[in-house]
């Protein structure tokens, strides 16, 4: 079988959309912002739209936190665990969370809930790529980037079985 990545959202897409939305979250008058990426999905999405809220003139600070959802299948919801947690204090701070893809919501309704626990004062969500269709879990992002097909995507970060994390783009896979 070989796969082909047909391109859903071209780098010129992306580069624009993220540009948009560093431009909404700068609206937004967020306080003592701290951005965490959550790994390893977002590290491309996050590491452009970090520059794009530079170009914005947001400051803010980087934290990153490993996320595990297991038992995807059952309907229980707390099955996430904490692979690697941030180093930061996030009490009293405005969090921005960054993710690849909201799909079934468990992973980052899981996180919001952890965070705002410890005592953070606000606690958003930004997603690259929303899959509405699939939701579980309460949450929505108070950010997207683009509301996503239901069909398996791969590139800017996101990987199918660890492969195509690299691809400059995003795009939806077919196997030949
Ligand atoms: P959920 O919202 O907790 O169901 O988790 C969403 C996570 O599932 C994303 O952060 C991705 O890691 C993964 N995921 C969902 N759909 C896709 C896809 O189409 N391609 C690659 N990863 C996906
Ligand atoms: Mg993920």
């Amino acid at each position: 079988m070989t796969d082909i990545i047909n391109v859903l959202y071209d780098e010129d897409a992306l580069d624009q959309r993220n540009a948009e939305l560093a431009a909404l979250i700068a609206e937004a008058g967020y306080q003592k912002l701290l951005v965490i990426a959550v790994l390893k999905g977002s590290f491309v999405f996050a590491a452009d739209l970090l520059r794009a809220l530079y170009r914005a003139g947001v400051p803010l600070e980087v934290e990153f936190m490993s996320l595990s959802s297991y038992g995807a299948g059952t309907k229980s919801s707390g099955n996430v665990e904490v692979v690697r947690d941030v180093d930061a204090d996030v009490r009293d701070r405005d969090i921005l969370l960054i993710d690849d893809i909201l799909e079934s919501g468990r992973t980052l309704a899981f996180a919001k809930t952890m965070l705002s626990e410890r005592g953070a004062s606000r606690v958003d969500v930004a997603v690259l790529l929303d899959k509405k269709g699939k939701r579980v879990a309460e949450i929505e992002a108070e950010y997207v980037g683009f509301d996503c097909p239901d069909k398996f995507v791969v590139g800017y970060g996101m990987d199918k079985a660890h492969m195509y994390r690299e691809v400059p783009f995003v795009g939806h896979l077919t196997e030949i």
